[in-house]
């Protein structure tokens, strides 16, 4: 079955070189991009959708929250409002709500996140698990996780739960809590923190879950300077997540990270604008990162401390109108930059998975529209309703 959706106002392709066309169309036919060009040349297929002028652009790719999780912190967010600081502790809070829930409550908050996510716009979702810092609760996590969203990330380093270790508890993580979740992740991750995992229990963390064949993410730099950003370069990291305090070292080591042929990718840096605006954090360096070299990454990190919204537009319009960037780079953070920080940019021959988070022919049929003429008014009208239609996989899901 193929569809032919024309009269796209405006198409950023976010393909190689960023290409946007205007008077566009393209044809979806199963779950592939089959077609892309101008509308006046597209061919006929079963089905046609007039897009009446719209903006059109691949749908998001989050690639960075925390959605496996019962509880909310509202008094933990007055707080903060009131003058007290983020700090890492808080997470207990949910670890216990979450812990208390049963799989079907903690299946049933999953879904309805992920439903928002989509009617946001997003058709491509990484979550993590980390609300669970026991063997047991960590491999539910997963397990729930892996059966609702496209790519789980194990961060059963998240924090060393109150009354243990921090080394045996980190050993914990390294052994019987990494054999436990295997079966469902494909990432890890470590929060390397002042507060959280040091230096040296991260290195333990990444080390083993590398060997264990897991691809790498690290939450650095978050609350104040440390060693997630040289640790994240260190390890061949796919992405280092929040960035906001950097030194000339990690700028540089970032950088580094990414050949000047572009042919391997090297660490993204993940921004997560929506948590710096909650966390009152200063945003990251982006546009230097950029300048440098940088591949960015724009995620919406939906969580129940630091920013509970799956709005990926909210986090394109702070981009824009808090970071320096322009919609062009932030719409590609948002979408292309995603898929390369989880490794979907290209399309894989192994597992026979389509590229995701941009629009080529080939590349999985993840799109939206806009009620708007152009993706700038996603900054232009912060906060406005503007995601028309959605399709996933060539499935329309709004
Ligand atoms: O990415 N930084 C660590 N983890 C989350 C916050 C989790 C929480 O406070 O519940 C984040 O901001």
């Amino acid at each position: 079955m193929s569809m032919l959706i024309t009269n796209i106002g405006e198409l950023m392709t976010q393909d190689a070189e960023a290409t946007v066309l205007r008077d566009a169309a393209l044809v979806l036919e199963g779950e592939r991009v089959s077609w892309i060009g101008p509308a006046a040349r597209a061919p006929a297929a079963d089905e046609a959708y007039d897009a009446g002028g719209r903006a059109g652009l691949p749908g998001w790719v989050d690639s960075h929250t925390h959605l496996v999780f019962a509880g909310d912190r509202t008094a933990e967010f007055e707080a903060r409002m009131a003058g007290e600081s983020y700090a890492a502790g808080g997470i207990a809070v949910t670890v216990d709500a979450t812990r208390a829930a049963g799989d079907y409550d903690l299946t049933r908050l999953l879904l309805a996140r992920v439903a928002e996510a989509a009617a946001g716009g997003t058709t491509y979702l990484e979550t993590k698990t980390g609300y669970g810092l026991d063997v047991a609760q960590e491999a539910r996590s997963a397990r729930i996780a892996a059966g609702v969203v496209d790519e789980v990330t194990f961060l059963g380093a998240h924090l060393v739960p109150a009354g243990r270790d921090a080394d045996e508890y980190t050993e914990l993580v390294c052994g019987p809590m990494l054999d436990a979740v295997l079966p469902y992740v494909r990432w890890a991750d470590v929060f390397c923190e002042e507060g959280a995992f040091t230096a040296e229990q991260s290195r333990r963390v990444l080390a083993a879950c590398a060997a264990a064949g897991l691809g790498l993410r690290v939450h650095g730099n978050q609350l104040g300077p440390g060693a997630g950003v040289a640790l994240a370069a260190e390890f061949g990291a796919a992405s280092v997540d929040h960035v906001n305090h950097l030194s000339d070292d990690d700028v540089d080591a970032l950088a580094g990270t990414w050949s000047a042929d572009g042919a391997t990718p090297g660490t993204v840096a993940t921004c997560l604008p929506a948590c710096d605006l909650s966390t009152r954090q200063p945003f990251p360096p982006a546009r230097l990162l950029l300048d440098e070299g940088v591949q960015l990454a724009l995620a919406s990190n939906c969580n129940p401390g630091t920013s509970y919204t799956t709005s990926m537009g909210f986090c394109v319009a702070t981009a824009v109108l808090q970071m320096g960037l322009t919609i062009h780079e932030a719409v590609r953070a948002a979408t292309y930059g995603g898929a390369v920080a989880l490794r979907r940019h290209t399309g894989d021959d192994v597992e026979g998975r389509r590229a995701v988070g941009s629009l080529a022919v080939g590349h999985r049929a993840d799109l939206q529209l806009l009620n708007a003429p152009s993706a700038t008014h996603l900054a232009y009208r912060p906060g406005m309703p503007l995601v028309h239609a959605v399709w996933k996989a060539g499935n329309r899901v709004r």
